[in-house]
């Protein structure tokens, strides 16, 4: 063993973290660095349909890309350059579909030119799925991280206003916890008795909006809805809507950079600013959408006012959250409609005799239908897709269906593992992927959660 410092737990340098989880490939391929200290880290990475090969394991690639994340990750802990000149894998038993696979690296060796690290990635059951034997050159050239996360806004600046625009269920809620969390709200509805609702709680009603703008007005509004406000130059503009893909080709071209698209996954079946809960967010899901071109000092005070109304935070691209609630909430939407008109079908003593199972499956079909309408057509192709998927497990043998579903269930991880996100888009992006969210912003640093097996 070479001349390593005791191992004190101290994690490296917060820039040289960020450095380090700024790898677009492990953004990817949802690989999720999670701690690095001199001569350790450690990444992890859930083996999705997409990591698959042809026999419908893990593919070798993805498992090499993780071993070689924390290669990259442990190598270059001690804040000089080290660049890889050999990985030996060993590839010790299948990763299977939803494994959550976690590798770690510690130095076996280190001298000034050269150190070698073992590499192990586990499943969550501690089957050692890859090891790995792994050479670096070391070079003296020091990592240039200082004074990178300057740009970023520090959670001891005054947090800007929120303006709210459409103070129905969302931005009444909206606005409500906001002002609740000691934020400074403004805001505006075309319904006389939705501004003055959303004034007895705090809102300042006017038509000159600054800070962060929130457009919570319904999809087929969005285009229109600042029209006769007037907007400050340098605002933030970001949405509520229930589909992300149409709302940002209709406003980024207006609003380029300022634009954050954003969806809290909360809200009931009633609409309008009776519906106004101001604890809707708590705990909810809450897509703020990261697109090539997103500023970031944006995206997180986007991030932070869905965090001060109390949701998580889970950094998304706009096409992968409308394939991803295309799954989870537009084809039960139709699914809803499809068993109430077929229980309808069946006659007044079928609807007599439903229960919870009928009561739960077609809760959502209270939805204002013209909502529910803009809702799966804005999102018409991925819903497509995803009914299909459907329509395919609906041909399967009923017995082969029931455990498939019941899988999914139990496979599902009940725990959590606290994890350390830099303010880099793609290791972001890997948070999102891995199914995991934002829970609170840190200066350098945002910290989330992934499933965990516990
Ligand atoms: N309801 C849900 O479950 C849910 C969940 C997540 C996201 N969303 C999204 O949130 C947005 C708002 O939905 P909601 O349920 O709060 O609807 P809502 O009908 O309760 O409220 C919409 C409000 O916008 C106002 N409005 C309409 N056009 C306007 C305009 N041009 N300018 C200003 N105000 C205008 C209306 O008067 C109303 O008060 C939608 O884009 C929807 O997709 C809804």
């Amino acid at each position: 063993m070479a001349d390593q410092p005791p191992d004190d737990g101290a994690d490296v340098d917060p820039a040289l973290f960020a450095r380090l989880a700024a790898d677009p490939l492990a953004g990817h391929l949802g690989i999720v660095l999670e701690q690095v200290r001199p001569g350790y880290a450690r990444a992890a990475m859930t083996v999705g349909p997409q990591l698959l090969n042809a026999v419908g394991t893990a593919h070798g690639g993805a498992t090499m890309a993780l071993l070689d994340v924390v290669h990259a990750a442990v190598s270059n802990s001690h804040g000089t350059v080290a660049v890889a000149q050999d990985v030996h894998t060993e590839f010790l038993a299948p990763g299977r579909p939803g494994d959550r696979l976690v590798a770690e690296g510690t130095e076996v060796h280190r001298s000034s030119r050269t150190a070698v690290y073992r590499i192990d990635a586990r499943a969550q059951d501690g089957r050692l799925v890859a090891t790995a034997l792994a050479r670096v050159f070391r070079t003296e050239r020091p990592w240039g991280v200082a004074g990178m996360t300057s740009s970023f806004p520090v959670p001891t600046m005054p947090a800007p206003p929120v303006g709210v625009v459409g103070l129905g269920q969302l931005g009444g809620s909206l606005a409500a916890a906001l002002v609740a969390a000691g934020r400074e709200v403004t805001g505006w509805d075309v319904d006389p008795a939705a501004r003055e609702a959303a004034a007895a709680r705090g809102v300042r009603i006017t038509r000159e909006l600054e800070g962060v703008v929130v457009l919570a007005v319904p999809l087929p509004a969005m285009a229109g809805a600042l029209e006769g406000l007037a907007v400050a130059p340098d605002a933030t503009v970001t949405d509520l809507g229930s589909v992300k893909a149409p709302v940002l080709a209709q406003l980024r071209p207006v609003h380029g950079g300022r634009f954050v698209g954003g969806h809290p996954m909360c809200g009931t079946e009633r609409s309008g600013h009776e519906a106004t809960d101001p604890a809707l967010f708590t705990g909810a899901r809450w897509a703020v959408c990261l697109e090539p071109d997103t500023e970031l000092p944006r995206w997180l005070r986007v991030a932070e006012v869905a965090l001060a109304a109390g949701a998580e935070v889970v950094p998304v691209t706009a096409a992968e959250h409308d394939d991803a609630v295309a799954a989870i909430s537009h084809v039960p939407h139709l699914l809803a409609a499809a068993l109430a008109a077929a229980a309808a079908e069946a006659g007044p003593l079928a609807l007599a005799l439903a229960a919870g199972s009928f009561r739960d499956g077609t809760r959502v079909i209270a939805s204002d239908p013209a909502f529910v309408t803009a809702m799966v057509e804005g999102n018409a192709g991925p819903t497509a897709a995803a009914l299909a998927r459907v329509q395919e497990q609906l041909a399967r043998p009923w017995p082969e269906l029931i455990a498939a579903g019941h899988a999914v269930r139990a496979g599902t991880p009940a725990g959590r593992r606290v994890v350390r996100v830099p303010l880099d888009r793609s290791a972001l992006l890997a948070l999102g992927r891995a199914g995991g969210a934002v829970s609170t912003r840190l200066a350098a640093f945002v910290e989330g959660w992934v499933p965990d097996a516990g």
